[in-house]
C-alpha cells in the first residue's frame, strides 16, 4: 500500500482545479455528492480504480458506479431507454443511479465494471460534485469513500480519519444532505430495484408507470460480483500454476517466462489494473487453457484471488 500525503482541498474553483488535475493524473480524490462522499477516480484509467480497491481493502471487486455531470456523457457510455429518460427527467441530478448495458465503444476501465456488460452510472447534485466533475471533464468511478464494511462518510473529516495517507485529496465541501447512498436501478432488464436509497419505490413507480421488481433480501444480485459466470472465461482457467505446461496461455505473475504478465515487479496494484484485460486477451487466442502464476493472497491479491477463483469455478 503507497503512503501519500492526503491533501484537504477547499471546493473553491481552485481547490476544484487542483482536485481534477490529481484525477487526471491518476489519483484519488474524496468528494462531496448529495448522498455520501465518493472516492474518486478517473474511470478509464485502470491503475487509478485498482487503487480505489486497494484504498478501501475490499476482498472483491465490486462494480462502481460512474458519476457524470450530464446526461450527454451518460449517454456516451450506455444504451439508452425511454424508462431511463423517464427517471432522469425526474431524479436527475438526484440520489438515483441506473444500471444499463454498457455501450461497446467507450473506455471504460473494465475493473469498474467487474468484467459485467452493464454499467452503473448517476448524476449527482451537489454543486461541489457538479463542479468537480466539470473541471475534470470525464467520468468518475466513485464508490462510498470509507474503508471496506465501515460507515459511509457524509463529512469530509470522516474521510481524513479513515483513508488519510491512502489517497491524495479530500475536497472539503461539507456535510452530506441526503447521507444514505443513492438508490439503484437495474434497467438492463426487467426494471428491479438493487438498492433501496435516496428515491423510494413508490416514487420509482410513479414515474416510470410500470412496477419496478422489489430484490428480495436473500437474493445475491445486490453483489454482482457474487454472479459466477459473468466473470468466467471461455477458458478453462488453472490457478496457482507453478509452472506452465504446452498449449496453454500463459498468464504471470512477478519475474517469470509467460504470455501476459499482470506485474513483473510482483506489484498487486499493477496487477489488479491488468487482471480483467488480461483475461479478456488471452481469453480471445482460443487456448484451452488459462494457466495463471500464483498471486499473494495479501493487500489487493485478496481480491484479485476471489475473482480467479470464480473464473475458474466449475459451470
Ligand atoms: O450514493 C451513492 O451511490 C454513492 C455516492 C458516492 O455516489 N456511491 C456508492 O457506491 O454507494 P458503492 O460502491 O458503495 O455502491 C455501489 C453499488 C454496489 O452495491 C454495486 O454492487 C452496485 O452499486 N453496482 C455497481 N455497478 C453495478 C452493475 N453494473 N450492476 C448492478 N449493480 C451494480
Ligand atoms: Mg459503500
Amino acid at each position: 500500500m503507497c503512503v501519500v500525503e492526503t491533501k484537504t482541498l477547499p471546493n473553491t474553483d481552485d481547490g476544484l482545479r487542483r482536485a481534477a488535475e490529481t484525477l487526471r493524473d491518476g489519483g484519488l480524490v474524496a468528494f462531496p455528492t448529495e448522498t455520501v462522499y465518493g472516492l474518486g477516480a478517473d474511470a478509464t484509467n485502470d491503475r487509478a480504480v485498482a487503487r480505489i480497491y486497494e484504498a478501501k481493502g475490499r476482498p472483491s471487486f465490486n462494480p462502481l458506479i460512474v458519476h457524470c455531470a450530464d446526461l450527454e456523457d451518460v449517454k456516451a457510455l450506455v444504451k439508452w431507454n425511454h424508462l431511463a429518460q423517464a427517471a432522469a427527467e425526474a431524479f436527475w441530478p438526484g440520489p438515483l443511479t441506473m444500471v444499463l448495458p454498457l455501450r461497446v465503444d467507450t473506455m471504460i476501465s473494465r475493473l469498474v465494471t467487474a468484467g459485467l456488460d452493464t454499467l452503473a452510472v448517476r448524476i449527482p447534485a451537489g454543486d461541489t460534485a457538479q463542479r468537480l466533475l466539470r473541471a475534470f471533464g470525464g467520468p468518475v468511478a466513485a464508490p462510498s469513500a470509507n474503508t471496506s464494511g465501515q460507515i459511509s462518510p457524509t463529512r469530509a473529516g470522516h474521510v481524513v480519519d479513515d483513508l488519510s495517507g491512502r489517497i491524495e485529496a479530500v475536497v472539503d465541501g461539507g456535510p452530506c444532505t441526503v447521507g444514505v447512498e443513492s438508490t439503484i436501478l437495474g434497467l438492463a432488464g426487467t426494471p428491479t430495484l438493487l438498492r433501496p436509497g435516496g428515491i423510494t419505490l413508490e416514487q420509482l413507480n410513479e414515474t416510470l408507470g410500470t412496477r419496478v421488481s422489489e430484490r428480495r433480501a436473500t437474493d445475491k444480485i445486490s453483489a454482482p460480483g457474487q454472479i459466477r459466470s459473468h466473470y468466467a472465461p471461455r477458458a478453462r482457467v488453472r490457478l496457482n500454476a507453478a509452472e506452465f505446461e504446452d498449449g496453454e496461455a500463459r498468464l504471470g505473475f512477478g519475474d517469470i517466462d509467460c504470455d501476459l504478465n499482470l506485474s513483473k515487479a510482483e506489484d498487486l496494484v499493477e496487477a489488479a489494473a491488468n487482471l480483467f484485460e488480461f483475461l479478456h486477451r488471452l481469453d480471445a487466442t482460443g487456448a484451452p487453457v488459462i494457466a495463471i502464476s500464483p498471486i499473494p493472497h495479501i493487500g489487493l491479491g485478496v481480491a484479485i484471488n476471489d475473482r480467479l477463483s470464480r473464473a475458474a469455478a466449475d459451470r
